[in-house]
């Protein structure tokens, strides 16, 4: 969402003639787009305070915005440090914030409709929604991004036709809660059946979701295949259904594991990740045994895993953090482990099949890289090993291949030789 939201801006910004700077240092302006999900990201803005504070030294015409998701202890932290603090919904003011006689007499609309300047040739972050109603215990995200607003379900199959029309390969339909997306005649399911009607060749993902929202229709849809890629991501957090209860997610595991039964019963080789919490306020070690369980039981080809952190203003902010930090990593390793084992059992099944791969760059794909949406980040990067390119299946495995042609941006038929848990290794065919 961060780079969806990265891509608006620098749109605001080219409108007003504004072109990309090649180094921070020779910026006139400079936007941080923050994260808050965790303290850490939070804390990585104090370190570029500094480092502009030092630019604003040598070019006395820098000038600095910080928008994003922020929390409004934050915002009134960082006021101070940046010339202006923009809230994410007004980056369509930008241009009269730096010019006031570039001041708008018309209302300007939803900041989701400005025509993005994409990040990428071939893969494509097309935001649905935004905003979350749910106020899981321990997310900040409700607080940062305000409740959920869908985008017109026009909107989203003219930039997706627009996208597909200029060879685009892959479309990742964004938000919070991609499952609640409703925009008075359509919910998520009508929409997904709209985009992959799209005439041409390329993948639909989408992302996140949310096991409450997750449905038979949304099941169905998925099932009926075409362009809709076989995987997702569908955070469980925690397998334990007290904790559940504690973090305000309502299901219980008895409720995720029906969906994900269905789910490979319905789409056979579906490839299935998660989110999860560790360390999650009073979580017992049985507790703890009962997430472990789930990953024994799932057989899960990624998993997201966190270690739980608190973020101020949140209901889990109140509770007892208790659970020690090497208690945390303890868990986070026996969940890898158990992790490593059902995705290397994932991975060998491709071994000797023939796959679709999106090429996505020259670089060697590390396994610790692990967020989706950071990989989608670095597409296209032509640094690092020889003539090995990365790309992924339609199940979103990373793929290595060799191949001495330019093959950057393109789905190509390979055949699986190897397999580790998180990479396969291929040969064009
Ligand atoms: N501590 C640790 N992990 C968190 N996440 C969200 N809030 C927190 C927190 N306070 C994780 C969830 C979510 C992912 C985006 O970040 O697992 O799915
Ligand atoms: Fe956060 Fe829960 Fe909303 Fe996801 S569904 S953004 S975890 S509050």
């Amino acid at each position: 969402m961060n780079i969806s939201d990265a891509e608006r801006i620098a749109s605001v910004l080219e409108s007003i003639k504004y072109k990309p700077a090649l180094k921070m240092s020779e910026a006139d302006l400079i936007v941080v787009t923050m994260c808050s999900v965790r303290q850490s990201a939070v804390d990585r803005i104090h370190g570029l305070i500094e480092k502009f504070r030092k630019l604003k030294t040598k070019n006395y015409k820098l000038q600095t915005i910080l928008t994003g998701c922020i929390i409004k202890k934050d915002r009134i932290k960082f006021e101070k440090s940046f010339d202006y603090l923009v809230d994410i919904k007004d980056i369509k003011k930008i241009p009269e914030i730096l010019n006031p006689s570039l001041r708008a007499k018309r209302n300007l609309g939803n900041y989701l409709d400005i025509t993005p300047k994409y990040s990428s040739k071939f893969s494509a972050n097309v935001p649905i929604m935004t905003g979350c109603n749910n106020f899981c215990s321990y997310c900040v995200v409700p607080y940062a991004r305000d409740r959920e607003v869908s985008r017109p379900a026009k909107e989203v199959i003219a930039e997706v036709k627009n996208l597909v029309r200029n060879g685009y390969k892959e479309i990742w339909l964004l938000g919070q809660n991609v499952n609640s997306y409703k925009d008075g005649k359509n919910n998520f399911s009508n929409l997904l059946k709209m985009v992959n009607k799209i005439p041409g060749e390329f993948w639909i993902r989408f992302t996140s979701s949310h096991p409450k929202d997750f449905n038979d229709e949304v099941i169905n849809t998925m099932a009926i295949g075409g362009k809709i890629t076989p995987y997702l991501n569908l955070p469980a957090q925690s397998g334990d259904d007290k904790v559940l209860k504690s973090m305000n997610r309502h299901y219980t595991i008895k409720d995720y594991k029906n969906k994900i039964e269905k789910l490979k019963k319905k789409i056979p080789g579906i490839a299935i990740s998660t989110d999860i919490i560790v360390g999650f306020p009073g979580e017992t070690k049985k507790q703890f045994e009962n997430t472990a369980k789930l990953f024994r039981d799932v057989k899960y080809d990624m998993a997201y895993i966190n270690k739980y952190s608190p973020r101020i203003g949140t209901a889990a902010a109140k509770l007892n953090d208790n659970v020690l930090w090497e208690e945390k990593k303890r868990r986070e390793k026996v969940l890898t482990e158990i992790l490593k084992q059902t995705a290397l059992k994932g991975s060998q099944k491709y071994i000797g099949k023939t796959v679709d791969v999106l090429i996505e760059g020259k670089k060697q794909a590390s396994e610790s890289e692990r967020s989706p949406v950071v990989n989608r980040a670095k597409r296209g990067s032509t640094t690092g090993a020889k003539n090995i390119w990365f790309g992924r299946t339609n199940t979103y495995k990373v793929v290595k291949i060799e191949s001495f042609k330019n093959i950057l941006g393109k789905i190509v038929k390979v055949k699986i030789t190897e397999a580790q848990p998180f990479t396969l290794k291929a040969k064009i065919i």
